[in-house]
């Protein structure tokens, strides 16, 4: 018995210790964390416009020093950029992320993921690209007049498409691809149905599904479903009207970038050997019932390895080799990035409300004057 009381009292005080000293850590961390818009204070010699997230949660237009290449960066004159639900998470910060994006501000005060653009410098070990090529692909800090990004990240665009399309390819094409191809082994011929095919990736989806030679069904509101048809789908659904998870359609894909379904509902449209990619959890914005969405799709990533029907998850990875890919379909003409709408630079916090209300219609795209 005193046993026991010693063994709770270090318990105790263990405890008691890791958690003064974690909030003593997080205390300091919080109050230290700052970024390159505390440290910049003098007016920059070479100056240009970019969009900075110097707070949690606002995006502000500044002037600030335009960016030098190191040996393994290309320098891009940015045409345009476009915006995905990831600017927006990590632009609030989630409370979670926040020991490694920065505690009380954003560590890395830059902002955007997509661009497209003009290659302006090159560093001395890049090989692939010279000034004046036409880029498109991923860079940190995109919503720029100028960004650095390693070549790895970037293709050359292709020709039969504009700045502003090649600019909103990356984040969403690259889900899209590697979504069907690595997670849902696509196969010629299979039957798939992409629930969320109006948005951002859901346009990309429809496409590159029809492109691997898929029967494609998309799940839209009824003002999108004229759009779904003309991107390629061969069956829509008007999700106001009618659940796809009650049809007697049974899929071997389910690429769902809802995930307003329970487990149940969905195996019971998919194909005994059938797989659910998970892509994401409704839209890019907050909205309704993103809490138990997103524990229903954990608890259906949990189940799968035991059912015959698969649930996967993924983050898209940016790869050169993938960028490709998509390059290709677009030069080819299979793949046309649909756009809703341009903003220029200066409204890039209106154009991340505008996607955040969760009903873009293909991507939102913001062009660099
Ligand atoms: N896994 C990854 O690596 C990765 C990468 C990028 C994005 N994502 C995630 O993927 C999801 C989609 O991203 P996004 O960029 O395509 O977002 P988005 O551009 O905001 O598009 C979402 C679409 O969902 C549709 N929608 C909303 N409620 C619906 C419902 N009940 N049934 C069917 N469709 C519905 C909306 O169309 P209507 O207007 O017709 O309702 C909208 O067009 C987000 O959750 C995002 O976080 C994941």
């Amino acid at each position: 018995m005193k046993l026991l009381r010693r063994i709770c009292k270090w318990i105790g005080i263990v405890t008691l210790v890791v958690v003064l000293v974690s909030g003593l850590y997080l205390f300091v961390a919080y109050w230290q964390s700052s970024n390159d818009c505390d440290r910049n204070t003098v007016a920059p010699a070479h100056p240009m416009k970019a969009i900075r997230k110097c707070e949690y949660g606002t995006v502000t237009l500044r002037a600030v020093e335009k960016p030098i290449p190191t040996d393994d960066q290309v320098l891009i004159k940015v045409r345009a950029a476009s915006l995905n639900a990831a600017d927006g998470h990590l632009l609030r910060g989630f409370f979670a992320m926040r020991p490694l994006t920065g505690m009380r501000k954003p560590k890395d005060s830059r902002f955007g993921i997509d661009c497209a653009g003009t290659v302006e410098a090159v560093g001395k070990n890049i090989t692939q690209f010279k000034p004046g090529d036409e880029v498109f692909g991923s860079a940190n800090g995109a919503i720029a007049e100028y960004v650095c990004a390693p070549q790895r990240t970037l293709v050359t665009k292709p020709e039969n498409i504009t700045f502003q399309q090649a600019g909103s390819v990356a984040v969403a094409g690259l889900t899209a691809l590697q979504g069907l191809r690595n997670q849902g082994n696509i196969q010629r011929g299979q039957k798939v149905l992409v629930n969320g095919a109006s948005g951002g990736v859901g346009t990309f989806a429809v496409q590159i599904a029809k492109a691997f030679g898929a029967e494609v069904t998309a799940v839209c509101s009824p003002r999108n479903l004229e759009q779904a048809r003309s991107i390629g789908a061969d069956h829509v659904i008007d999700y106001t009207k009618e659940a796809f998870t009650m049809g007697e359609q049974r899929y071997d894909m389910i690429f769902d970038n809802v995930g307003n379904y329970t487990i149940a509902e969905r195996r019971r449209v998919l194909t005994p050997n059938g797989i659910c990619v998970l892509a994401g959890m409704g839209s890019a914005g907050k909205h309704e019932g993103q809490w138990s969405r997103l524990a229903g799709n954990l608890k259906s990533f949990l189940v799968s390895p035991f059912i015959s029907q698969k649930f996967k998850f993924f983050i898209a990875k940016v790869l050169q080799a993938d960028l490709t890919i998509l390059r290709d379909l677009m030069q080819e003409g299979k793949v046309k990035p649909v756009i809703d709408r341009e903003y220029p630079m200066s409204e890039t916090a209106e154009a991340l409300s505008y996607l955040e209300e969760g009903h873009a219609r293909g991507k939102v795209v913001i062009t660099i004057e």
